[in-house]
């Protein structure tokens, strides 16, 4: 690209010096012009404020029973639902590119699920041995696990159903106990994100009680009740059971100041790192809570961001990577640590050949 010749325009070059040639833009913007810093890639390079790099990127995993499983789930295009070994297979992989972490979330069998979610609570579930089996495997990559009851239960709900309530203290109790089964499983990081009341804290004395003074808590802190989820809830098989909808439990989507403050509250309770969930279209949420608590922050880019890029992409609408690396990056501009994403595997591979 040439430089502007328009600055000489209409005056020569000595009077242009002497007497100060006329230049209506530089009238304007005395003499400040933001396009030099965009003139060439290496100015860009040079200048370029956030970048994301593998150790970003946290990828979240769906698993099932079984062995040799590769389950395409059919609302998000490139992911599958994968069985124990399968699924340590990929976790290999993730590690040799550098991912740091995988959150794990488990399709239970029906028979399996209950009122309660009581299965949570057993040693040997499905989310809990993929841990098992990961960390044996592949110890460097850190383990994730959301303590959530909604795979777990009937009626899809992430706490204990009582008539029409979600009865919190009660679902609070579980889920902690869960915490600890999790953690004696070898999950590193405990994701709450049924939002009850008092469930950092109370996660967070069972764990030490139990030894697990090192296994961190990512707090859910601002989960709203959002239309994003639907893909997700495919994956899990918990589209078709869940009545009614989150709405007494997730943060309305209208409301940032109320997440802040519900933020503050984890904070106090002692979360080590804080999630935004959607992502993108919370931004605001993410540059709030990185400069009121100064945690690690992390959004998650939940499956209904992920479909859409992917829809649109497959219908030649936009370029599909593109988008996915200005999500991301967007993301890091916002103030956040990192990002769960179902592109962190095509992200890392990019980044990889990139070199
Ligand atoms: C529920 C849970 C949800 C997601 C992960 N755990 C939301 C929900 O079903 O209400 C969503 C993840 C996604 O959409 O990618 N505890």
């Amino acid at each position: 690209m040439q430089h502007d010749k328009e600055a000489k325009n209409g005056s020569t070059q000595e009077n242009g010096i002497m007497t100060g040639s006329r230049n209506i833009v530089d009238e304007i913007t005395g003499h400040r012009r933001m396009r030099r810093n965009r003139k060439a890639d290496w100015t860009r390079r040079l200048v370029q404020e956030n970048r994301l790099t593998v150790d970003d990127l946290i990828w979240p995993v769906f698993v099932v029973p079984g062995e040799n499983v590769v389950d395409p789930v059919a609302a998000m295009p490139g992911v599958n639902r994968m069985s124990v070994d399968r699924l340590v297979e990929a976790a290999k992989e993730a590690a040799d590119l550098g991912i740091p972490a995988i959150a794990t979330f488990p399709n239970i069998e029906m028979h399996l699920r209950d009122e309660t979610g009581s299965h949570s609570l057993a040693a040997d579930n499905l989310i809990n041995e993929a841990t098992r089996a990961i960390k044996k495997a592949v110890p460097g990559i850190g383990v994730i696990t959301d303590v959530a009851l909604d795979p777990f239960t009937s009626h899809g709900h992430d706490g204990v159903l009582r008539g029409d309530v979600i009865v919190n203290d009660e679902t609070v109790e579980l889920v902690a106990r869960a915490a600890v089964v999790q953690a004696d499983a070898g999950s590193d990081i405990i994701a709450p994100s049924e939002m009850m009341d008092g469930r950092i804290g109370v996660i967070r004395q069972a764990l030490d009680a139990a030894g697990h003074q090192n296994v961190g808590i990512m707090s859910y802190a601002t989960k709203f009740a959002s239309a994003f989820y639907g893909p997700y809830r495919d994956a899990i098989g918990t589209g078709g059971l869940l009545k009614g909808d989150k709405k007494t439990y997730y943060i309305d989507p209208a409301n940032g100041t109320e997440a802040i403050r519900d933020a503050a509250l984890d904070v106090e309770e002692g979360a080590d790192m804080l999630m935004v969930k959607p992502g993108l279209p919370y931004l605001d949420i993410c540059w709030r809570m990185k400069e009121a608590f100064g945690l690690p922050v992390f959004a998650y880019q939940v499956s209904g961001e992920y479909s859409q890029i992917k829809a649109a992409a497959m219908n030649g609408w936009i370029d599909g990577e593109r988008v996915m690396l200005e999500t991301l990056l967007a993301f890091k501009r916002a103030g956040c640590d990192g990002i769960l994403t179902y592109f962190a595997m095509d992200v890392a591979r990019h980044l990889d050949r990139k070199g």
